[in-house]
């Protein structure tokens, strides 16, 4: 098992409620260290550009909207196949979907407001640490 990185966000829906500690102990529940982390106000520039491959999508205006509607925390995890096992303690992508005990079965409000984003792929955990992180400030 290889050691890796990974971008989670908790998304507006979430830090709306006061659940970022609540959805950090999922991650730390699960194995996995929060070795960078900061709540920001992601600007319209921001969202759009950190979801450009979805540009073309029905859901993206709504998506950049919804992402720019709080705050959100951005934050590295560090672990043992830290990729998928984030997108494991996430769940489906669809609350309605996601099986029980995950986060977004526990707290996502719906296929939109869904609590988290975690990398898909070591490839994009890589571009999208580098959207929001320098080197320096991630310290394992
Ligand atoms: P995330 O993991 O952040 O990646 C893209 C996001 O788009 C996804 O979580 C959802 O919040 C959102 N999304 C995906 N599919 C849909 C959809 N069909 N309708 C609305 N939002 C969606």
């Amino acid at each position: 098992m290889a050691v890796e990185r990974t971008l989670s966000i908790i998304k507006p829906d979430a830090t709306r409620r006061n659940l970022t500690g609540a959805v950090n102990k999922c991650f730390e529940d699960a194995g996995l260290r929060i070795v960078a982390q900061k709540r920001i106000q992601l600007s319209r520039a921001q969202a759009e550009g950190f979801y450009e491959v979805h540009k073309e999508r029905p859901f993206y205006g709504d998506l950049c909207d919804f992402m720019t509607s709080g705050p959100v925390v951005v934050q590295v995890l560090e672990g043992d196949d830290a990729i998928a096992k984030n997108r494991e303690v996430m769940g489906a992508t669809n609350p309605d979907d996601a099986a029980e005990g995950t986060i977004r079965k526990l707290f996502a409000e719906n296929i939109e407001a869904n609590s988290v984003h975690g990398s898909d792929s070591a490839e994009n955990a890589a571009i999208e640490i580098k959207y929001f992180f320098e080197d320096s400030e991630i310290v394992g």
